[in-house]
């Protein structure tokens, strides 16, 4: 697609938050079938911090919270718009109060937003793609939170589409992630093409991955051509391969086990 480059995107910083000693309570459809393990989940998320750290991002590794199982999702607390950032109450009551860390830190680059009460969002349903914020209604995004979110973007010159997520899936990004300006990846069985239609109109590259590999519809791309995808999803990776890409695998099976995903744990700013 022309006329969109990288350099609208931010990948020279970004914020991650240490595992929670209490990870094993974390937030999980998985529940009564995989216990969310913390040592585990650590050891994924080091290798996670060493993956951005090869791309030359600059890593601030926020210490974790024992009150907070699903403080490591730090994608989910605070929502990066150009040169502010939107602080959200958040999409699930169990995890209100993650986001004042967050707050301070970013609060030192960026200009604060906060939404109003009653409007809740999570960063995981959205998406900076392009010129544009895709944003996902879900569980945890609701319309007040999407009205809020949309005036902001507008003021600040950015248009916005919105999508709905069906209840069986978390969040936007759980299923949808942009590897590069002007493409987007997404799984079958949870979006339609008839969402993505305007998109494609615009000459968007659109890759999908099969319902089987749809945790693998999150990835995380570099300028350097890298893309990080997650372990185990070995037509994904096929995909992206014949696209260009460069893949740097991250194991990510007990980071998954609390619903978490490679976008879910940092925010780029
Ligand atoms: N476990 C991530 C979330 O539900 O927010």
């Amino acid at each position: 697609m022309m006329g969109v480059e990288w350099g609208h995107r931010k990948r020279s910083r970004a914020v991650v938050r240490e595992v929670s000693s209490n990870f094993n309570q974390a937030l999980s459809s998985y529940f009564g079938t995989h216990t969310p393990d913390p040592d585990a989940a650590r050891a994924a998320h080091a290798d996670y911090v060493s993956a951005l750290k090869e791309q030359g991002v600059d890593v601030v590794v926020l210490p974790s919270l024992d009150a907070y199982p699903d403080c490591t999702f730090v994608e989910d607390t605070a929502i990066v718009v150009d040169d502010a950032v939107v602080i959200p109450f958040m999409g699930h009551p169990s995890r209100e109060g993650e986001q004042e860390a967050v707050r301070d830190l970013l609060g030192e680059h960026l200009e604060i937003i906060k939404m109003p009460k009653g409007a809740t969002m999570d960063g995981g349903d959205i998406i900076f793609f392009d010129q544009k914020f895709l944003i996902g209604r879900s569980t945890r995004t609701n319309d007040s939170g999407i009205a809020f979110f949309e005036q902001v973007v507008k003021a600040r010159g950015f248009d916005s589409i919105v999508f709905d997520i069906p209840s069986s899936t978390l969040h936007l990004t759980t299923v949808c992630s942009s590897p590069r300006p002007g493409m987007l990846v997404a799984a079958e069985g949870h979006l339609t093409p008839e969402q993505f239609a305007p998109l494609v109109a615009e000459g968007v590259e659109l890759v999908w991955v099969p319902n089987e590999e749809a945790y693998a519809a999150n990835v995380i791309g570099f300028e350097s051509g890298v893309v990080m995808i997650s372990a185990g999803y070995p037509e994904t990776k096929q995909v992206l391969e014949r696209v260009g890409f460069e893949t740097r695998i991250v194991e990510m099976a007990h980071i998954r086990a609390a619903d978490g995903s490679l976008t879910c744990c940092s925010i780029f700013y």
